[in-house]
C-alpha cells in the first residue's frame, strides 16, 4: 500500500487529488463542542496537499438517499425503484453536503467551492466535462466539494461509467474514508483502479492503531461492548474470545444477555434469535453483565451506578481496551451517565484504548472530555466492527493492488 505520509513529490502545482472523506454525520452531531472525527480526519491531508500546490476535491456519501437498505446492508430496492426514489424527491435535502463547504472553509480558513452536477442523476458527460474545466483552471492550492455520492445510483452500484467520469476529474486519489472501507462502492474501489490511490493520513492511524490492538494486545484486555445489537459484534466476540480476558456487557445488548439469563427485560429491546448465542457465552466467566440498571417504563435505558463503579474498577486494572457502543440511550442527556463514567475510567487509565463506533464517537464529540495520547478514536462504526473481527475490507484492499 502506497501512504500520503511517504509522499516525496515535493510539488504537486496544479495537479487535482480526490480525496474521499466519510461525512455520514447527522446534523445533531455537527454542533457539539470538539470537530467531528471524521471531519478532523482530513484536515491535515486537505493542508499537506495545498500547501504542495495541489487542488482538492472532497467526495462523500451521506445517508441512504437511494434505496432502503436490509440487514445484511444490501440494497433492497430494485434498479427502477432506486432510480424512482431519487426522481420523486428522496433525494433529501438534509443529506446535502452543502454545510460541510461552509464548516471546512471555517477551519481551514479558506473557500471551499461546492459543486452539485454529481447529484444529477445524468451526470452527463457534458456535465463532466465543464466540471473538469472548472477545476482545472482553478488556481492551485483551491478545494472543491462534490455534492452526496450517493445522490447517484452509480456509487453504491460501483457502476463502471459513473467510476471513470469521477476518476476523469482527477490525477490521483486519496482515501480517508476508513469508516467508509467496508462498502464495495465506486469511489471507495472504483477509482483506485484508475488512478494512482493512497492511504491518507487518519487512514494510516486507523489500520496502525487497530492492527496493533488485534496483534499485541497486553494484558488484562478487556473488551466493552454496547450499542443495540448483539447480531453486530458476534465477529468481534469471536476475533478476541481467546485473547479477552474480559467483555463488559452493557447497552441493549445487555438486554439480550440478561434474557438469555432468565431475567424479565420488560418493554426493553433484545433480540430472541441471539438468545442461543448469548446463552453459550454465559457459561464462561468472561461475560460480565450489569448488576444494577436504569429503568423508565419498563425499558432498560442505561446501566446503574453499581455497575458503573464495578467497570470502572476493571478497567482501571487493563493494559489493553476496546469499546464499541454506547452503555445506555445516550440520544437522552439523562441517559448518558453509564457511557460517560465508562469513558471517565478509560480516559484515566493508563492501558492502551481504542474506542468507536457512530454514537460513542459522538458522545465524546459532544462532550467536554480531553483526549489522551494512550486513547485512540475510530472514526468507524461498521468499518471498525469488520476490521476487528477481522474480515478485510474492500476500501484497504482496493489500495493494495
Ligand atoms: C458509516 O457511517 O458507518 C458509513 O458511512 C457507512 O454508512 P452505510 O452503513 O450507510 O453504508
Amino acid at each position: 500500500m502506497k501512504y500520503l505520509s511517504s509522499f516525496k513529490t515535493k510539488n504537486l502545482s496544479g495537479k487535482i487529488c480526490l480525496l474521499r472523506a466519510d461525512f455520514n454525520i447527522e446534523n445533531a452531531e455537527l454542533s457539539g463542542k470538539n470537530i467531528h472525527p471524521r471531519i478532523a480526519a482530513i484536515l491535515l491531508a486537505i493542508e499537506f496537499l495545498t500547501k504542495k500546490g495541489a487542488k482538492v476535491v472532497i467526495l462523500s456519501h451521506r445517508g441512504r438517499p437511494a434505496a432502503r437498505i436490509n440487514v445484511d446492508k444490501t440494497p433492497i430496492d430494485t434498479d427502477k425503484k432506486i432510480s424512482e426514489n431519487l426522481r420523486n424527491g428522496l433525494r433529501k435535502s438534509a443529506l446535502s453536503l452543502k454545510p460541510f463547504a461552509k464548516i471546512l472553509s471555517k477551519l481551514l480558513k479558506k473557500p471551499v467551492d461546492f459543486i452539485d452536477s454529481v447529484a444529477k442523476l445524468e451526470f452527463t458527460t457534458s456535465q463532466v466535462v465543464k466540471l473538469r474545466n472548472k477545476i482545472k483552471s482553478a488556481p492551485c492550492g483551491n478545494i472543491f466539494l462534490l455534492e452526496n455520492l450517493r445522490f447517484n445510483p452509480g456509487e453504491d452500484k460501483n457502476d463502471v461509467k459513473f467510476t471513470k467520469k469521477l476518476a476523469s476529474l482527477g490525477d490521483f486519489y486519496v482515501n480517508e474514508a476508513f469508516a467508509f472501507c467496508h462498502r464495495p462502492a465506486a469511489s471507495i474501489i472504483g477509482i483506485p483502479k484508475l488512478l494512482p490511490s493512497f492511504a491518507g493520513f487518519s487512514l494510516e492511524n486507523e489500520i496502525k492503531n487497530l492492527s496493533k490492538v488485534i496483534a499485541s494486545p497486553k494484558k488484562p484486555f478487556i473488551v466493552i461492548l454496547g450499542g443495540v445489537k448483539v447480531a453486530d459484534k458476534v465477529g468481534l466476540i469471536e476475533n478476541f474470545w481467546d485473547k479477552a480476558d474480559k467483555f463488559l456487557i452493557g447497552g441493549g445488548i445487555a438486554n439480550t444477555f440478561l434474557a438469555a439469563r432468565g431475567e424479565k427485560v420488560g418493554n426493553s429491546v433484545y433480540e430472541k434469535e441471539k438468545i442461543a448465542f448469548c446463552k453459550k457465552l454465559l457459561k464462561f466467566s468472561k461475560i460480565i453483565l450489569p448488576v444494577d440498571l436504569m429503568v423508565k417504563n419498563g425499558r432498560i435505558l442505561d446501566i446503574g451506578v453499581k455497575t458503573q463503579k464495578n467497570y470502572a474498577e476493571i478497567i482501571k486494572k487493563a493494559k489493553t481496551i476496546i469499546w464499541n457502543g454506547p452503555m445506555g440511550y445516550i440520544e437522552d442527556k439523562g441517559l448518558r451517565k453509564g457511557s460517560e463514567a465508562v469513558l471517565r475510567a478509560i480516559l484515566k487509565s493508563k492501558a492502551f484504548g481504542v474506542i468507536g463506533g457512530g454514537e460513542t464517537t459522538s458522545l465524546l464529540q459532544a462532550s467536554s472530555f480531553k483526549l489522551q495520547a494512550n486513547v485512540f478514536v475510530s472514526t468507524g462504526g461498521g468499518a471498525m466492527l469488520e476490521f476487528l473481527a477481522g474480515k478485510k475490507l474492500p476500501g484497504i484492499e482496493a489500495l493494495n493492488k
